[in-house]
């Protein structure tokens, strides 16, 4: 059997193709983290950008103009003065040009002449002379990173608009330990992404199509009484909202709720299981599914299509076993979506029964939390959630319904602009 999705092999929808023709004017300066750079270029021409490089005196020391140029099929330009440079192509065409300046990795050097004004080669030349969205990803040694010095020049650069992705923590090349990681490639090519989207209004699941279950389900006992359960559909209602709003496409498949229909989701209106079930099926595909509905195990078996009287013996239910609609979407086939999330309610054990529900359902995380008597997490607006995941656990601070839910479409839209 084929595990949960951890990447996909659907490929990314064809309208988010959003770095498909951008110029991107690559800046490479004098970190190790110069090293990470060829791959990067790669990952950006597979996504059909055109990348054009300026390494810095300092980044030739790690890469060298040929790699650069080679990957990227376009010069890789160094000298400020270079008359053969300057009539290909000049330091402010090279600029104009470009649709966004992207400087990795980004020095702490680079970071403070940027911040002065200082154009004494030809990538700061560029930067000052530039009136295109500029983006750093930061990488140096720790103590560099924390230097008062470097994080003055980094709020300077902040309002001046200056987009900044990373550093992260980890180990560094010197040996130590800390913030100063250059963020990794499919980070920057993320942030990217999330950056020309921004600019055509778009949100970063634009072009990707999600299916949300929400709400209790009823099961008819007979054609007047029902079994039902606490759902209030106010959780799985937010994360459709919260979907809708990053640009997502969303059907919210519910049962019956008091929540009002969020903005720009279409809504299918369901009773039973079954019918939950259908109504996904007939959704799908989709790339994502987020399974938040209580729905209920069983169905009442048998029933004649008339009310029960009321006897001296009081009768006893046969029930049938619900589909399982989390399951049976999770399984590997062509309309498995490339991530599907479930819910675990649970009043025990929580992680551990969460971790066990994630596997035995094939679904790629699951969202665990405790309704436990005295949580209020049934009628109640907040949610204590752990986000559980391939790579492990995660514990989410309490938070609204609305938070938990626009923090998970954040994480949702990350794993698509990475993995879909
Ligand atoms: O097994 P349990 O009900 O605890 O699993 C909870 C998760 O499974 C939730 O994501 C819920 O929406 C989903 N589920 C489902 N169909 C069922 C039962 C649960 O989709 N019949």
């Amino acid at each position: 059997m084929i595990g949960p999705n951890t990447d996909s092999t659907l490929g990314r929808p064809k309208e988010n193709r959003v770095l498909e023709n951008k110029k991107i004017l690559l800046i490479v300066a004098g970190g190790i983290a110069a090293v990470k750079v060829p791959d990067l270029i790669r990952r950006l021409r597979e996504r059909g950008a055109s990348v054009t490089c300026i390494l810095t005196k300092g980044g030739s020391q790690f890469v060298t103009p040929l790699t650069l140029a080679s990957l990227s099929g376009n010069k890789a330009y160094q000298d400020l003065f270079s008359l053969t440079d300057e009539a290909e192509m000049g330091h402010i065409r090279l600029c104009r040009e470009a649709d966004i300046l992207l400087v990795a990795p980004a020095t702490a050097d680079i970071m403070a002449k940027m911040t002065v004004g200082i154009a004494d080669d030809l990538a700061t030349t560029a930067l000052l002379a530039t009136d295109k969205p500029v983006m750093i990803a930061p990488s140096m040694n720790v103590m560099m990173w924390t230097h008062p010095a470097t994080q003055a020049n980094l709020q300077t650069l902040k309002t001046r608009e200056v987009q900044v992705i990373g550093p992260g923590a980890g180990d560094l090349a010197c040996g130590e330990v800390g913030d100063g990681r250059m963020a990794e490639v499919p980070d920057i090519i993320a942030a990217l992404s999330r950056h020309f989207q921004k600019s055509r209004g778009e949100g970063p699941l634009q072009g990707y199509r999600a299916v949300v279950t929400s709400g209790p389900t009823h099961e008819p006992i007979d054609p007047v009484r029902y079994i039902a359960n606490r759902s209030s559909g106010k959780q799985g209602h937010a994360v459709a909202a919260a979907l809708a709003n990053l640009g997502a496409s969303v059907t919210l498949v519910t049962g019956p709720t008091n929540e009002p229909a969020p903005d720009g989701a279409t809504i299918v209106k369901v009773e039973t299981a079954a019918q939950m079930m259908k109504a996904c099926s007939e959704a799908l595909p989709a790339e994502i599914l987020v399974c938040a509905a209580a729905v209920a195990d069983w169905s009442v078996a048998g029933q004649t299509g008339q009310k029960i009287k009321k006897g001296d013996k009081a009768p006893a239910l046969k029930l049938a076993e619900n589909p399982d609609i989390l399951a049976t979407l999770s399984q590997p086939g062509p309309e498995r979506p490339a991530l599907v999330i479930g819910f675990a309610a649970e009043t025990e054990n929580l992680i551990t029964n969460a971790q066990l529900k994630r596997a035995s359902k094939n679904c790629d995380w699951i969202v665990a939390n405790d309704v436990s008597t005295g949580s209020g997490v049934f009628s109640g607006d907040a949610n204590t959630v752990h986000l559980i995941t391939a790579d492990g656990v995660e514990d989410w601070p309490t938070m609204a319904k609305r938070a938990v839910a626009e923090r998970l479409a954040e994480r949702i839209a990350k794993f698509a602009e990475r993995n879909l």
